[in-house]
């Protein structure tokens, strides 16, 4: 019998939800006949019961565009704003799921959507899940889709600050998204040949850096690109228990300009970082796991999130998923490559 299937896309949106919801509609229209729907505005459209039928029609020609077409919130279901009472919803969004007579329901997200997929899953909701984020930190999977779209974004921002710091001798503090993972600072830093990378995973001294900053400057370089993550801290913050947001920008740009007495300059990239187009690589990672999301179904198979491993599609339990990050080892390749080239960490 043909099944029917929903889907929807929770938290921040990213580059290459569109070729996922593409990816999972058209194979389960083309490949088993399935019927398929999308929720509206993750979570809040599940309970609200706010949908729309995705045809052929509907998923042609959003490959290419960026943010999700179904709309998407950080709700979380067992904590739902309600006429200002905040309420859990989850079995009113079961009987949404039976209402439609849906087989399963696919999460696209990043790692506070799989929480909530796995609060959903363990109430008896076949879910599959799917990972998305910028920030590259939903544990379980060797890439999230968005973070190639985001690194390339960011890349560019470190590249052209470079000759404007060039040409009148500043540092530049950009700051780079990435929540507490630092993935996204670390490869643009790399890749756009940064001085100074601060990442939540190694805590700074503001101290270090000046240092660093002086030493190019008596060895003949004018200028110095800081790159750092929003979430990156002080390491006086992080030996303190409130380590939930990272360290102030603007105030680190005084500091320096301060200890070395060089003007400072401060870029924060924001959201320009999670808009537009989806980088090829992003559209094929979304496209192969939207694909495997619908074979998972197929099988029967739910309670899982489809990841990539060695460039191949595979299924982790979402129970595995759930509550953990995967964050930058400190002693990954991309770090040990910076140090070889002089980049300071900050600590
Ligand atoms: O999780 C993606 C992300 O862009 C983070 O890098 C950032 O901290 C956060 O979302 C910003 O969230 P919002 O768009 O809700 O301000």
């Amino acid at each position: 019998m043909a099944k029917s299937i929903g889907i929807l896309t929770a938290g921040g949106d990213s580059p290459g939800l569109n070729a996922a919801i593409r990816a999972i509609g058209k194979s389960a229209i083309r490949s088993y006949g399935w019927n398929v729907i999308g929720f509206r505005d993750g979570f809040r459209g599940l309970m609200q019961d706010r949908f729309v039928r995705l045809d052929s029609e509907e998923l042609s020609g959003i490959l290419t565009i960026g943010g999700t077409i179904l709309g998407t919130s950080r709700v979380k279901p067992h904590k739902m704003d309600v006429g200002g009472q905040i309420m859990d919803m989850t079995d009113v969004m079961i009987e949404n799921f039976e209402r439609h007579h849906l087989d399963a329901l696919v999460c696209i997200g990043g790692g506070g959507t799989q929480k909530n997929a796995l609060r959903l899953a363990d109430k008896g909701l076949p879910i599959v899940t799917l990972p998305k984020t910028i920030d590259n930190d939903v544990w379980g999977t060797d890439r999230s889709f968005g973070f190639d779209t985001a690194l390339a974004i960011a890349t560019e921002a470190v590249d052209r600050l470079h000759s404007t710091a060039h040409s009148h001798h500043r540092i530049i503090v950009v700051e780079i998204m990435g929540h507490n993972a630092g993935w996204l600072t670390l490869g643009a830093g790399v890749a756009g040949g940064a001085d100074v990378i601060l990442i939540p995973e190694i805590p700074y001294e503001v101290d270090r850096i000046a240092e660093s900053i002086l030493a190019r400057r008596t060895a003949g370089s004018t200028f110095s690109i800081v790159a750092v993550a929003e979430g990156a801290m002080p390491r006086r913050d992080a030996d303190t228990d409130d380590q939930t947001s990272g360290g102030d920008t603007v105030e680190l740009s005084k500091a320096l300009e301060e200890r070395t007495r060089l003007e400072s300059r401060v870029t924060i990239l924001g959201h320009v970082q999670r808009g537009g187009t989806p980088s090829p690589f992003d559209r094929l990672l979304a496209t192969m796991l939207g694909t495997a999301a619908t074979d998972c179904i197929a099988k029967d198979r739910s309670g899982v999130m489809v990841a990539v491993r060695d460039g191949r599609p595979t299924t982790v339990p979402l129970a595995d998923v759930a509550g953990r990050r995967n964050t930058v080892p400190v002693d990954h390749p991309w770090v040990v490559t910076a140090r070889q080239l002089g980049v300071t960490f900050g600590d």
